[in-house]
């Protein structure tokens, strides 16, 4: 694989296209670049004088994007970000974007990309051997490695109750503390092994490692916080006024209000999602057995995705990381 070239393949991109509907000049925020493969289908979309502003927290991301995608770069469609999607409004601040006429979409594509899963040496797979680091971002402190060499058993059994939902986590958090006991774990084969040893794995079952290295990664790059904390970013940036210069010059149109679409790929996470724009699709979010309002809490959202949205079975064919993918999409609500 050469610099330039992603492995990745963007997951439901006909679908965040349509809810998208990208449009020329159009400004959009990419805040999961990965191998820009629906930022490049954003620019494609919302030519010829549409931006995208995207964001990753892995430098190697970005470096083949910046390849990839050069002459938008270039053309001044395309600005990018290093930083965490958790610091949305700074870095929105710090690159100026949208800071007249508002953001009309964010996409967020959570998780990890192909191009990170299947580098042995980032430490995300089990079934290639490779030091035990699982860091999206290489600016991070601590790496998976130093997770499971340091953590009190109770507490790693915990993450991986939480983290990976993993019914054998109190089985499978002994067995680290007794094996790092001989000599540390440092390569994801170990651990793939640790986790595996003893386990009769159905065919078409998944690997006995993987719900253990999901809760290691989320622990590592702090996943959900992150995500928890992006959701009312987001809500601010697309609360903006809406407005699009045309291509053609100075009349300026106002459209419908600023999308967001975000795709989980696990049940934490996409229940964060829900939980996050139920909520805000509300007007009244005081406990039901009160007789009046006294929160004042009123709907900045309008939920377009009743139900997530799903790949279908060609796109999971096609592409089988898509099958736990699940789009939600919700609107600003724009107040005059
Ligand atoms: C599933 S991939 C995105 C793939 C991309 N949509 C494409 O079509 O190529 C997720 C990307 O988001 C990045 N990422 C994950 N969490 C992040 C965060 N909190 N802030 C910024 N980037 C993050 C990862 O480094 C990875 O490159």
């Amino acid at each position: 694989m050469t610099m330039e070239h992603t492995q990745h393949v963007p997951v439901m991109l006909d679908e965040v296209l349509e809810y998208l509907q990208p449009q020329s000049g159009g400004l959009y925020i990419d805040g999961t670049l990965g191998g820009g493969g629906h930022t490049a289908a954003l620019l494609e979309r919302s030519a010829p004088d549409g931006k995208v502003l995207g964001i990753d927290t892995d430098r190697l991301a970005l470096a083949r994007v910046e390849l990839r995608l050069a002459e938008h770069i270039a053309s001044g469609r395309l600005i990018l970000a290093h930083g965490n999607f958790a610091e949305l409004s700074e870095i929105v601040q710090r690159t100026g974007f949208g800071a007249e006429s508002g953001v009309q979409g964010v996409l967020l594509d959570l998780g990890f990309s192909s191009d990170q899963m299947d580098a042995p040496e980032r430490g995300f797979a089990f079934s290639a051997d490779g030091p035990l680091d699982m860091r999206l971002n290489q600016d991070l402190f601590m790496t998976a490695a130093d997770l499971v060499n340091t953590t009190d058993e109770h507490e790693l059994a915990d993450i991986i109750w939480r983290y990976g939902e993993e019914s054998r986590s109190r089985q499978i958090a002994r067995r680290i503390v007794r094996e790092r006991e001989k000599e540390p774990i440092t390569s994801t084969a170990r651990l793939a092994r640790i986790c595996a040893a003893g386990v009769y794995t159905k065919p078409g079952a998944i690997h006995p490692a993987t719900r253990t290295f999901q809760a290691l990664r989320i622990a590592v790059n702090h996943e959900l916080e992150r995500l928890e904390t992006v959701l009312p970013q987001i809500e601010d940036v697309l609360s903006t006024r809406q407005t699009i210069p045309t291509s053609t010059g100075d009349a300026m149109y106002s459209r419908g209000a600023g999308r967001m679409a975000i795709i989980a790929f696990h049940s934490l996470e996409d229940r964060i999602v829900k939980d996050f724009i139920r909520r805000e699709a509300t007007d009244c979010i005081c406990p039901p057995r009160l007789p009046v309002c006294v929160c004042g809490h009123k709907a900045r959202l309008r939920m377009v995705t009743r139900k997530p949205a799903v790949p279908g079975p060609e796109e999971i064919a096609r592409n089988p990381r898509s099958r736990s993918a699940k789009l939600r999409v919700a609107e600003a609500i724009v107040t005059a």
